[in-house]
């Protein structure tokens, strides 16, 4: 039987309570006012970017090794520890910048969030389909963003606001030559890669330290979608990867990733020409091996989108004993940012919702209250007692697992700059040179449709920067938009950028 949220039945739902057949209507109408008002907020803030995106829920499974290494060697948490171990995990799948209704087709990063809720408390993956960012420094998110999103007037996402933004920063050229090739549109959430794209630390029982990226390979394997692909299915359906991902599901043809993960001694690797913390770089993958370490399947769909997709939260910070931080720039940004968000989107107390609380971890905390605080959480032996140190029973800290010093020591001095290996380029003209023709072809076409809806300046500005990751790419950028070489070669670089002489000669000699 239909009833109120205060267990009233519900005998008419059709008609509001009126003095007469014809009203008014009175103001003690106290079903009506509840049911109007609790849909009058049934939406939340949707997320200030990833707000389309659809969660799935399944296990990973380890393979308690790296490689052919015991896995104990390099890290000691224990969901990796031992070969087919199960834990279940939650992942949500999102585009970028379009609203919660927007097209799944877009041209955009695809996000690849996973949660894994393990015994020693919940660690959250938060990464995205393309091995690499925008930016390098948390301090430009809010900017590239910005520059991504719709004009703030006209309301439409405008190549002359991207690129303006991103000819002013060449660390954007290796994400760019990636975003603008076929790997850009993803043909559907199954088919794509994931990568933690930031770099981690792994810990291990010596309290010994390594750095580690973190690749999701799909056993299906990967496709995207071209332009004309996509506009084709954009017009007759906004979510088709939403779509695929919960039919496949639901016919038991479940989707499965491989997790991977490359490693490097933790220190500052000054034998290479790129910082490893570095997230607009990939470690190449013939010197730092991707190895398995487990697989990961989805075999339930959600059964409440908003619980579970709209509400459910996940950051950086969220990890468990034996896996950590690095000092990337951007990980510590983005480590304040989520929880902060969260807090704002969903709650102060969105951590006891059940999709975000640590089921396979027993929780005892003294925080306490909040708005929509449920949880009675009382803890302790005594529940008078919600702080610590006490006498009285209250909760006691754990034994602490081993070492509580890692890693190398650091010393430096407070200081605001830019890392000292940028070298902005070589990876992004790598990028290309790896592509097949038709990826060059459809990249070049992308770029050139795109900048050909900007100011003269910045396509100036772009096609220098392309020279300067291949010649090839920027002749044919540059061609595309009627600007060769000379027109460019004389253009100083930009405030704060140090170019080599190699640059510089490159540069000039093309000119
Ligand atoms: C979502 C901030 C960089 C992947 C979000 C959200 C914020 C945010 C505020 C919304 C979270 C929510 O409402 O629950 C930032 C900041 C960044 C950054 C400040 C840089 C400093 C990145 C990078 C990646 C990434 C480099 C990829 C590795 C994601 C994903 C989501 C997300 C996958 C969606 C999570 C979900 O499905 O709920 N980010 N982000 N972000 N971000 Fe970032």
């Amino acid at each position: 039987m239909l009833t109120n949220r205060q267990g009233h039945p519900v005998y008419d739902n059709q008609n509001q309570r009126t003095v007469g057949k014809r009203g008014p209507a009175t103001l003690e109408n106290y079903q009506f006012l509840e049911k109007i008002s609790h849909f009058d907020r049934e939406r939340i803030p949707e997320r200030v970017v990833h707000a389309r995106g659809f969660t799935s829920f399944g296990y990973f499974e380890s393979y308690g090794a790296w490689g052919d290494r015991p896995i104990g060697e390099f890290t000691r948490a224990r969901l990796f520890a031992e070969r087919g171990k199960r834990t279940d995990v939650a992942v949500r799948f999102s585009t970028v910048i379009g609203g919660r209704d927007s097209a799944e087709t877009a041209r955009d990063p695809r996000g690849f969030a996973v949660k894994f809720y393990t015994e020693d408390g919940n660690w959250d993956l938060v990464g995205n389909n393309l091995a690499v960012f925008f930016i390098r420094d948390a301090i430009k998110f809010p900017d590239v963003i910005h520059a991504l999103k719709p004009d703030p007037i006209t309301f439409r996402q405008d190549p002359n606001r991207i690129f303006d933004f991103m000819s002013q920063t060449p660390e954007s050229m290796h994400m760019l030559v990636n975003l603008f090739s076929p790997r850009g549109i993803p043909a559907d959430y199954r088919h794509m890669q994931g990568f933690g794209v930031n770099t981690y630390k792994w810990v291990n029982q010596a309290g010994d330290t390594v750095l580690v990226k973190y690749h999701w390979i799909p056993t299906a394997g990967v496709k995207s979608m071209t332009e004309a692909d996509a506009a084709q299915i954009q017009a007759t359906d906004l979510g088709h990867a939403s779509k695929d991902l919960y039919e496949a599901i639901e016919r038991g043809d479940f989707p499965e990733w491989e997790l991977r993960v490359q490693m490097m001694e933790d220190h500052e690797h000054p034998e290479l020409n790129w910082d490893p913390l570095d997230d607009t770089k990939v470690w190449p993958e013939n010197e730092y091996p991707a190895q398995p370490v487990g697989r990961m399947v989805l075999n339930r769909n959600v059964d409440n989108n908003f619980a579970e997709n709209e509400q459910i939260s996940f950051g950086t910070g969220v990890l468990v004993d034996g896996l950590d931080f690095s000092d990337d720039k951007m990980l510590v940004g983005r480590t304040f940012s989520y929880s902060d968000t969260q807090r704002y989107r969903v709650g102060p107390n969105y951590l006891q919702l059940p999709v975000n609380q640590a089921k396979q971890a027993t929780v005892h905390t003294n925080q306490r209250d909040g708005q929509m605080a449920y949880d009675q959480d009382q803890g302790g032996r005594n529940p008078h007692v919600n702080y610590e140190p006490s006498i009285n029973g209250g909760l006691v800290e754990g034994e602490y697992p081993t070492h509580d010093e890692q890693g190398p020591e650091i010393r430096g001095r407070i200081t605001r700059a830019r890392i000292e290996r940028p070298d902005d380029y070589e990876q992004a003209g790598q990028r290309y040179l790896l592509m097949e023709q038709w990826e060059r072809d459809d990249l070049v076409r992308n770029l050139v449709e795109n900048l050909s809806q900007c100011a003269r300046p910045i396509q100036e500005r772009m096609v220098w920067h392309f020279l300067l990751c291949e010649d090839d790419l920027g002749l044919r950028v540059g061609e595309g938009l009627g600007i060769a070489p000379a027109d460019v070669a004389g253009l100083e670089p930009l405030q704060q950028q140090d170019l080599s002489e190699a640059d510089r000669r490159r540069l000039g000699n093309l000119g």
